[in-house]
């Protein structure tokens, strides 16, 4: 018998790096030009909201159980009928160009060959196409690896593919994106609802970081066929004038205009025509109200998420937001609550998990791995947290991900 092993102290494999998140920050750091150092790292206003993420889990401790037979423990389970390695997946996270020349496509592979899954966000640098091939590479490789798809000592699952909305003023860009979306195989749509223009992030606006990432890489958006009309309209020949297009793209996904409950209904319904009936998200949710909504208007879910502190500065520790959501609408049937904002470590994982999110999604830890080393970053990035898991379900006797529940935490009360 042998259980997923994607860490093994006692098997030859060398860290690549340390994975501590602190180092993590400080190599990644030390590998990114300044304008994407201040573009990954920056929180709105005084980083408040970062703040209260953090300290939001450290109100919760783990009580672990011993004596309990975890030898065959599995860290796997299920997000909208699909299986999964674990539930923990990959954050949509824009111009992926800034960290690696090669994009998004080494996190979309390596979340193939894990089996978790990957969610692309709208202002990703590569087309959607390609990210989608780069994904089904990653699982094929596991299959193929292991003859039976035993690679890491027990079948992957094959991970579903997430596809994130930024919803442009403009309808029928939209409608191409989700039909593009749908063709490439993407399982689910996640509308994030905080980011209609970005946060005020001091390092990005003294360093007039919106010129920089313009320029960076936009092929999401200037491989999409309405996208292409809209610069021949203009004028602008993206081969002659790649800046401008790349703006022009930069502009229409960070509009800063406002949508509403009626829209994201609208942009629903238009994805369950091209899908035939997949999921569809909100992203952004911290109030309960809100997310009452969201399940009363038949949305098949939430990510509980601040954008890891990046928008509203001041706000609730996305924990704290989920603990509410969870305690009022956690029995909703057919209404997937996930989380994200402030993980940093599998113990995270965990709490969220005993608060009440189906799933847990990561995205600064990621990105650190894949400004480090690229591809083997990402890889050992997250090999690492699966690995981390696992350890700690072993030493905390805790068999499947589905007993994990709020009778592991103690709790203190909050301090505000
Ligand atoms: C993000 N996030 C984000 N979200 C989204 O829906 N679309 C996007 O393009 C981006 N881009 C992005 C860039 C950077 C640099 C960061 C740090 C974050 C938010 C992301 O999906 C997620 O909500 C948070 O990153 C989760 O918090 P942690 O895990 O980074 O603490």
């Amino acid at each position: 018998y042998q259980r997923e092993n994607f860490w093994k102290f006692n098997d030859g494999q060398v860290p690549l790096f340390n994975t501590h998140p602190d180092k993590l920050e400080e190599l990644a750091k030390a590998r990114l030009t300044q304008n994407g150092w201040y573009y990954a790292s920056s929180n709105a206003g005084l980083s408040y909201t970062h703040l209260a993420n953090r300290e939001a889990f450290f109100r919760h401790k783990i009580v672990p159980h011993q004596l309990v037979d975890t030898n065959e423990r599995s860290m796997r389970t299920e997000i909208f009928g699909q299986k999964v390695s674990a539930p923990i997946g990959i954050a949509p996270i824009g111009i992926n160009k800034i960290y690696h020349p090669q994009g998004e496509l080494p996190v979309a592979k390596v979340a193939g060959e894990l089996g978790i899954p990957y969610s692309l966000s709208t202002a990703g640098s590569c087309p959607i196409e390609d990210v989608a091939c780069a994904n089904d590479a990653g699982r094929e490789a596991t299959r193929s690896a292991s003859g039976n798809g035993d690679a890491h000592g027990a079948k992957i699952p094959p991970g579903p593919r997430f596809f994130q909305l930024y919803m442009p003023h403009d309808d029928e860009l939209t409608i191409s994106l989700l039909t593009r979306a749908h063709k490439s195989g993407f399982t689910a749509c996640i509308l994030t609802t905080d980011t209609w223009q970005l946060g005020w992030r001091h390092d990005d606006i003294a360093t007039s970081n919106y010129a920089f990432y313009r320029g960076i890489g936009a092929d999401l958006g200037l491989s999409d066929p309405v996208f292409q009309k809209r610069l021949a309209e203009q004028g602008i020949d993206p081969a002659k004038e790649p800046e401008k297009a790349g703006a022009m793209w930069i502009d229409s996904v960070w509009h800063g205009r406002a949508w509403s409950w009626e829209k994201a209904v609208w942009a629903r319904e238009k994805w369950r025509q091209i899908s035939g009936g997949a999921p569809f998200l909100i992203k952004g949710i911290q109030r309960v109200d809100d997310a009452t909504k969201a399940a009363d208007l038949g949305f098949e879910g939430i990510v509980v998420s601040n954008h890891a502190g990046r928008q509203v500065d001041g706000a609730i520790g996305s924990l704290d937001a989920l603990e509410a959501i969870a305690k009022k609408l956690g029995d909703r049937p057919n209404f997937a609550i996930t989380f994200d904002s402030g993980v940093r470590g599998a113990a995270d994982v965990v709490k969220a998990l005993a608060l009440g999110a189906k799933f847990v999604f990561i995205g600064r830890l990621w990105i650190w791995g894949l400004s480090i080393m690229g591809e083997a970053g990402v890889r050992h990035v997250l090999k690492g947290l699966l690995g981390d898991l696992d350890i700690l379900m072993n030493c905390a006797g805790l068999n499947t991900i589905e007993e994990i529940d709020e009778t592991l935490l103690e709790s203190l009360p909050k301090a505000y």
